[in-house]
């Protein structure tokens, strides 16, 4: 997990002030290179999931990285890919109950669709017979950081329910779409192989059943370190639980299948810290309450999803630790960072570091009681770059008439 030197740390807060997330640029090539090592099998087509973070630099990253393509859920995500060189082909569409107009910007772009639902793939096959088309179905397997997080069980609102594949023929037929990949997304953060391996043999079984399927899907959602002590997953084992599915698709189709993979968590989450200060400690009850000048605006995962955060007291890192609260400045209960952690000695002004903080931060935050987005910061070596500007009242305000 990237914890940003102090006089780094310190420089950063005296030239662009806190709240700020701050992020490695050495960390993200890491990761990269970590995915593209262990995934050598079948072709492995690396598309990086940027809803976990959009930042053009940090993206601009992963590309130099080598890391293949985007993963977009939305057509502005489509837009930006674009707008930093990808090719059609190396960006995939993954929407979520698309409307009419989503899939027509898209198509007009050339770029291959995902979709999940059986109303998706009719209204495309109308609007484009003949096109080629990503299947995503509902492997019924799912598995996540949290529930809220799980996608691929049967219950979650994702994919296409194996019961209705005589269905999806049967539009395919009469639209003469081709299916030229199976996808399955089972959820974000997990840890154990297995549950790979059991999402590719669902997609391998499906991908079986349709001759023009080119490549599978599997998806992102590979597990990343919350908490200081704990290992990282060994890719190498998630890259060999989905060979032998892949081995028996390939015997059955008669040809070669390409693997794609989505991650997003993976890439991103440990490269940033979110740098706070406190500006207010309280006692309470038995509790301690140190309050920051941020809140779940800028990190909404421990409020959502319940996650864990690990938090460092950048000011004094070696004295001795206490257990404490970290809590926002929003008018609601649920705007905890942290309810249980241990900081050094703790002081108003002091500069704390969330940790992990670079999926699904910046990218999920609101302007929650009128608070300004944070600003981005950039460490490569020794350059340090501010990749965006903290955001002014005037452009929360200037859309509304
Ligand atoms: C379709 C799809 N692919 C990939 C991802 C990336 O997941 P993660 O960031 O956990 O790797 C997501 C995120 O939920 C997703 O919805």
């Amino acid at each position: 997990m990237y914890i940003p030197e102090k006089h780094v740390a310190q420089n950063i807060v005296s030239d662009y002030g806190t709240p700020v997330f701050v992020t490695s640029a050495e960390v993200v090539r890491v990761n990269a290179h970590k995915l593209i090592d262990a995934f050598t099998l079948n072709d492995t087509k690396i598309f990086y999931a940027l809803k976990a973070n959009y930042d053009p630099q940090l993206v601009r990253i992963i590309k130099e990285s080598g890391v293949y393509g985007i993963d977009a859920v939305a057509p502005h995500e489509v837009r930006l890919a674009l707008e930093m060189g990808y090719t059609p082909q190396q960006i995939i569409f993954t929407p979520s109950n698309a409307s009419d107009e989503e899939m027509r910007y898209v198509n007009e772009q050339g770029i291959l669709q995902n979709l999940g639902s059986l109303s998706e793939l009719t209204r495309f096959g109308k609007l484009f017979p003949g096109s080629k088309v990503l299947l995503r179905i509902c492997p019924e397997i799912g598995a996540g950081e949290t529930h809220k997080v799980t996608t691929g069980h049967i219950e979650s609102k994702f994919g296409i329910a194996r019961n209705d594949l005589e269905k999806v023929y049967n539009i395919a037929k009469k639209y003469k779409l081709l299916i030229v990949g199976i996808h399955s997304h089972i959820g974000s953060g997990f840890y154990d192989p297995q549950d790979f391996t059991n999402s590719a043999r669902a997609v391998c079984a499906v991908a079986a059943e349709f001759p023009d399927v080119e490549f599978v899907d599997l998806g992102g959602g590979f597990g990343v370190v919350y908490r200081p002590g704990e290992n990282d997953i060994d890719l190498s084992t998630f890259a060999q639980a989905c060979h032998s599915p892949l081995e028996e698709l390939e015997k059955k189709l008669g040809k070669k299948i390409e693997l794609r993979i989505e991650p997003g968590k993976f890439l991103v989450t440990n490269t940033t810290v979110l740098l706070t200060t406190i500006t207010t400690i309280k006692s309470k009850g038995d509790k301690k309450f140190v309050g920051v000048d941020s809140g779940f605006y800028h990190l909404i995962r421990p409020a959502m999803y319940d996650a864990y955060h690990h938090i460092v007291n950048i000011s004094r890192p070696d004295e001795s630790q206490e257990e404490v609260n970290v809590v926002g400045n929003v008018c609601e209960t649920c705007d905890v960072f942290n309810g249980n952690v241990k900081l050094a000695a703790p002081q108003e002004g002091d500069i704390l570091a969330i940790l992990s903080a670079g999926a699904y931060g910046s990218s999920m935050s609101s302007n929650y009681n009128l608070r300004t987005l944070a600003p981005h910061v950039l460490v490569d070596g020794a350059n340090i770059t501010l990749t965006r500007r903290r955001q002014t009242y005037e452009q929360i305000m200037e859309n509304f008439t």
